[in-house]
Formats: C-alpha cells, structure tokens, sequence
C-alpha cells in the first residue's frame, strides 16, 4: 500500500468536532475533543466513537459506562484546542468552562450548542482506539434551532490548514 495515498485518502473522510466527557463516580471525570463519532443505527439510537486506549478518557469512560458527547458550534475553536489537553477540574469548572452534570453523571457544557448521553452498549476492541459503542438515553439542545442542525456543528477543516485526525 502506498503509505502517502492512504494517509491522503483516508483524510477525504468529513469530520464534525465534539468533546467527550464521562464520570465515573470515583472521582475520575474526563473531557476529551474527538472527531472519530458517528450515528449507526436508529432503534435503538446508537453512536460509536473512536477512543485511544491510552488516554484517560478511555479509562473514564470505560469505568464509568456512560458518556456524553458535547457537539461544538462554529464559535468553539477554542474550545476544541482546550480539550485537546488533559482535562482539570477547578473553581467548579471543567479545564475552565461552566458545566452542568447530566443524567449518567458526564459534565454537560454550557457552552455547546446540543449534546447527547449515552450507555456504553459494549466496546470494540481492535486497534489503538477502540470503539465504543453507546446507545443515546438523553438529548439537550440549547435552544430551538433554525435551519440545518448539521450546519452548526464544527468540522476538522476548520480548525486550521494543518489540524488533522486521520490518515
Ligand atoms: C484534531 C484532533 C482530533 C482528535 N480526535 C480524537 C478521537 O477521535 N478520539 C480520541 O480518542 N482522541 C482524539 N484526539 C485526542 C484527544 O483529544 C486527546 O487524547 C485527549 O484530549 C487527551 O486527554 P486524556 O488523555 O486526558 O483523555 C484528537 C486530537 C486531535 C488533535
């Protein structure tokens, strides 16, 4: 296989941007920027997104068996470089962005347009990133919203010409 065309080819994939977040309930919570998420079915409503086994989100949200996925609007460029870094909790903000907790107990943060929670129906694990799969028990939507949803949600492209995930 020709490493470069793979690497190029694999990057032609669309990716919107969200953070993951889980707490386990010991203690352990966690906040993570990912792209790898999609929908896979409709009944039940399930997700999978691609964890990298060695990071503490991995181990949160497989302690925990919940999570959220928080979806980042346009204005929240920002917001994804900050949880692309370990993740903190202080002054009762999460690496210092206003949260609420939801119903699995995963931080919901103010900030974001929509975000979903989600059981952990099993883990596939194959990989550097396994993936877990989550069935959706709980939505939150900001506000009532006009127009295409799909439209508001940040995507990889536009975090910069040389910010990638993939390949
Ligand atoms: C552009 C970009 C996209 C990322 N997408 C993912 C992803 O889909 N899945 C993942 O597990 N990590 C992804 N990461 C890495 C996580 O953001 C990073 O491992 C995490 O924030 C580190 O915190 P932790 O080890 O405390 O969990 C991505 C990083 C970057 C720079």
């Amino acid at each position: 296989m020709n490493a470069d065309a793979k690497k190029a080819v694999l990057r032609m994939i669309p990716y919107g941007i969200y953070v993951l977040t889980a707490n386990d309930g010991k203690g352990n919570v966690a906040a993570a920027t990912v792209n790898w998420v999609t929908q896979t079915a409709f009944a039940p409503p399930l997700v999978v997104v691609g964890v990298k086994t060695d990071s503490g989100a991995y181990q949160v949200v497989k302690s925990a068996k919940s999570f959220a996925l928080n979806m980042l609007g346009k204005e929240h460029k920002g917001l994804a470089f900050t949880f692309f870094k370990n993740a903190t909790i202080a002054d009762g903000k999460l690496s210092g962005q206003a949260y609420r907790k939801g119903t699995t107990g995963a931080p919901l943060l103010e900030a974001a347009p929509g975000a979903i929670e989600c059981r952990v129906n099993s883990i596939v694990e194959q990989g550097d990133h396994h993936i877990v799969v989550g069935e959706v028990v709980e939505a939150h939507l900001a506000k009532p919203f006009a127009g295409r949803p799909d439209a508001a949600i940040l995507e990889m492209k536009e975090l910069g010409d040389n910010v990638f995930y993939g390949g």
